[in-house]
């Protein structure tokens, strides 16, 4: 029976990973810091593991009892906008950079010697890195480092004959987006999205991208020129602090 660790399985996307994932015949584990939404996925038989990613030592211990490792995905995240670029919330911009970049080094360093030969690593980032939107400065720049970070695990972990997935939702509806307060193009279901992760996996894909309009909307917006980018960008978003 093939095996996948899933951190961050303790509610949207990557609780719907485990569900599915033990759905399809894996012996999955499920990781996350909510003890009560984690007990619910272990009264469905799915193996659970209650750890802080930010913090190595409790990585370690968790890894201490897990097994080896078909599949590998890294999805804990958390989103904070910054609300006033001008007034820069950098404690609010080191707790986003500590969730979704250094925590995941944490994991790095804990779970990738559980990853077998032929084994796969999944990133999970985010579609948010193909434009510049307002207020993703922390967000985006977490994500934007996940990106670099899969790319070179890729070209160094291939010789181990480990291979590496970039994941890039789009938006999703779970805890995290329900505080949006803007617009959600393309608004996906956590079972779509954990359906296009699976399948993109499967098929081997180094980037597993979706909804693919939203996609190739954000990536042809990313790629105007940057004036062009700044005037259209007025229209379609309305930042807080420009009602004057
Ligand atoms: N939803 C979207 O539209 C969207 C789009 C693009 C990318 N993503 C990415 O997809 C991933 C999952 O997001 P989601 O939408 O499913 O959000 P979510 O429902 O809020 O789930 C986030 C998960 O991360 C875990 N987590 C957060 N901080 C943690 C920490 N310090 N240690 C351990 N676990 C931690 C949470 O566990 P606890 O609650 O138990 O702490 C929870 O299980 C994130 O990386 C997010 O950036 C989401």
């Amino acid at each position: 029976m093939k095996r996948v660790l899933i951190t961050g399985a303790s509610s949207g996307i990557g609780r719907q990973l485990a569900l599915d994932y033990q759905a399809d015949g894996w012996q999955v584990t499920a990781c996350g810091r909510d003890e009560t939404r984690l007990a619910e996925l272990a009264a469905a038989n799915i193996e659970t593991l209650t750890f802080d990613s930010r913090v190595l030592a409790d990585c370690q211990r968790a890894a201490d009892t897990a097994g080896e490792l078909d599949l590998l995905i890294l999805n804990a995240g958390s989103c904070e906008y910054i609300d006033d670029a001008q007034h820069f919330d950098s404690l609010l911009f080191a707790r986003v950079m500590e969730t979704n970049l250094v925590a995941t080094g944490h994991a790095l360093a804990a779970f990738l010697p559980r990853l077998r030969r032929g084994g796969r690593l999944a990133l999970v980032s985010s579609s948010v890195t193909w434009l510049a939107l307002p207020r993703a400065e922390a967000y985006g720049a977490s994500k934007a480092a996940l990106d670099y970070l899969a790319a070179s695990l890729r070209v160094d972990l291939a010789s181990r004959d480990i291979h590496v997935s970039l994941v890039k939702p789009g938006f999703v509806a779970t805890p995290l987006t329900a505080r949006n307060d803007f617009p959600m193009p393309a608004l996906l279901t956590p079972e779509q999205a954990s359906y296009a992760i699976r399948h993109g996996l499967a098929r081997g894909q180094h980037t597993v991208a979706f909804p693919r309009r939203l996609v190739w909307g954000l990536r042809l917006l990313g790629a105007l020129p940057t004036g062009w980018w700044l005037r259209l960008s007025r229209f379609l978003t309305r930042p807080k602090d420009v009602s004057a």
